[in-house]
């Protein structure tokens, strides 16, 4: 379109020269035919090369108010700069699970990267060497599983806005009353059902109040219903956009053979593949279509992390946490309780959590900045994560469970692992590796994150799937 635009202006450029003075007029339409036309296609395409539907999603994303005291949005938990996860450092160095919209009110894991997170396929299983093995869904858990709206991610942004720990409205019709209050032209546009309800006069009172739920017709509930399921397709969309993947690490870089890695980051390179084993789960495979890897394979297991001492969810009271600093997070054998076609295969799947991308894992606003690692927040580091993988099984156990990171590497133990069923010992806990060679595997993860600025003489890469 921009290609065609342009020779028209040539065109009318070129009759100018032939004619000076001639022809202002025509140009002056034909500038304003232009502008009409940008101003069209814009509604297909934005500036930052969002669709419509990826940039509502945006909207609602970054938006505050759809929280009970318009005070958090999803970006809170999952910031940009951060690789998409905790925007608050301190929280980060310490429970590492987040503070919902009412204050006091924690939750019980650390927020994974909202990034790369799209491409986890429904939550399923296969037989592989008569072991049952579950992939996909979004969440530590994969109780996100998909299979409500065909998309792991989009089911996932059903929750946060209910969850009374995090956004904590009590009715979906709440979240939809203020997104169609905010954006109705956005929705009216992408969207055949619309935005147009009309509600009841005291909605904005109910929905400001703690629990607080409409009463709605059956009509009107379901074409709620149907709205906010196009809220978390919406969201999903722009989660799974070329903005929040944008593919531009060093290690794509150098993968389109753009650039070269150093000499340690090859070594890490290396190391991750066959010493230190990082990518039998943490796949680098390209993917069928060719592509580029997501450091995933959506698989799950259980390392055997420790207790995070400082989660703040041990405190919570006990209508939230009724089993206090007792308490175990099962994982995916949990949510597989829940569930009578799964529920004979969870004894198999107790404190297992989902493989987690490792694009941007290092990523961060600055350097001081700290970031937390796994489930829990437990590690600190990722030197700390690389050393428990090297030498979980070595080491002698810490006397008290409790122990933070930190403190286990000055007393050189690790506490004992929260779950100890379904323990993975064939991948990792004695790798053998040395500290240069830890040290390497750190390195080469740093060169996992977005936003890498080529050498001078290098073209930059399109953001997206290539
Ligand atoms: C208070 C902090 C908080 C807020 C607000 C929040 N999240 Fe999260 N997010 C988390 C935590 C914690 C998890 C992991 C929870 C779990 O696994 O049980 C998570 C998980 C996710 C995941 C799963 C990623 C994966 O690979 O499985 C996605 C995607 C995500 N959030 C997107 C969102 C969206 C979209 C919103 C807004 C609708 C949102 N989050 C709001 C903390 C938050
Ligand atoms: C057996 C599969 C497996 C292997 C092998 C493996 N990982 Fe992991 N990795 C996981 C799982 C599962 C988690 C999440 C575990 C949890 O939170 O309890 C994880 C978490 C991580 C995290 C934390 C990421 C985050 O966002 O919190 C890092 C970093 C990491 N792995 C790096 C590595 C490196 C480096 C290696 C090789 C030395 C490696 N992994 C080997 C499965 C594996």
């Amino acid at each position: 379109m921009r290609r065609a635009l342009s020779a028209l202006l040539n065109l009318v450029c070129f009759k100018n020269f032939l004619w000076p003075g001639a022809v202002n007029l025509f140009i002056a339409a034909n500038l304003f035919i232009a502008v009409i036309l940008l101003l069209l296609s814009a509604g297909d395409i934005h500036a930052a090369g969002l669709s419509d539907k990826e940039l509502l999603g945006k909207t609602l994303f970054f938006d505050p108010n759809l929280s009970l005291n318009n005070n958090q949005a999803c970006a809170t938990c999952h910031l940009a700069d951060a690789g998409w996860t905790g925007n608050n450092p301190a929280i980060n160095a310490h429970g590492a699970a987040y503070e919902g919209s009412i204050a006091g009110r924690f939750g019980n894991r650390k927020p994974p990267s909202a990034a790369y997170a799209t491409p986890s396929p429904v939550l399923h299983f296969v037989k592989e060497d008569n072991e049952i093995l579950f992939i996909g869904g979004n969440f530590w858990n994969g109780r996100a599983t998909g299979e409500k709206l065909g998309n792991p991610a989009a089911d996932q942004a059903l929750g946060p806005f209910l969850n009374p720990v995090e956004q904590a409205l009590a009715d979906n019709a709440c979240v939809v009353y203020k997104a169609c209050t905010a954006y109705p032209d956005m929705f009216e546009k992408i969207w055949p059902d619309g935005c147009s309800i009309q509600w009841p006069a005291d909605t904005q009172q109910i929905c400001a109040t703690e629990n607080g739920k409409l009463q709605l017709n059956s009509q009107l509930r379901k074409k709620v219903d149907r709205v906010y399921d196009n809220i978390g397709l919406s969201i999903a969309a722009y989660e799974a956009s070329a903005e929040v993947n944008p593919y531009t690490s060093k290690f794509d870089y150098y993968l389109a053979g753009l650039i070269k890695l150093n000499a340690e980051e090859q070594q890490g390179l290396t190391l991750f593949k066959d010493k230190g084993k990082c990518a039998e789960c943490h796949v680098m495979d390209k993917g069928p279509n060719g592509e580029p890897p997501l450091f995933t394979d959506f698989t799950f297991d259980n390392l055997g992390v420790p207790r995070n001492p400082e989660n703040p969810w041990y405190n919570m009271p006990a209508s939230f946490n009724p089993d206090g600093r007792t308490w175990l997070d099962q994982g995916l054998g949990e949510f597989l309780t829940q569930r009578d076609d799964y529920r004979q295969l969870a004894d198999a799947n107790y404190g297992k959590q989902k493989v987690p991308t490792l694009r941007n894992v290092d990523k961060r606003p600055n350097e001081p900045f700290t970031k937390a690692y796994m489930h829990n927040g437990y590690f600190k580091t990722l030197k700390g994560v690389v050393h428990f993988y090297n030498t979980r099984d070595t080491k002698p156990q810490c006397k008290n469970p409790f122990t933070t990171e930190a403190d286990a590497l000055k007393q050189d133990c690790w506490p004992d692992a929260q779950i100890k069923t379904n323990l993975n010992t064939s991948e990792l806990g004695n790798l053998g590796l040395t500290a240069a060679e830890e040290n390497a595997i750190v390195t080469f993860m740093q060169t996992l994150s977005d936003g890498y600025e080529p050498p001078p003489g290098v073209k930059p890469l399109k953001p997206g799937r290539r």
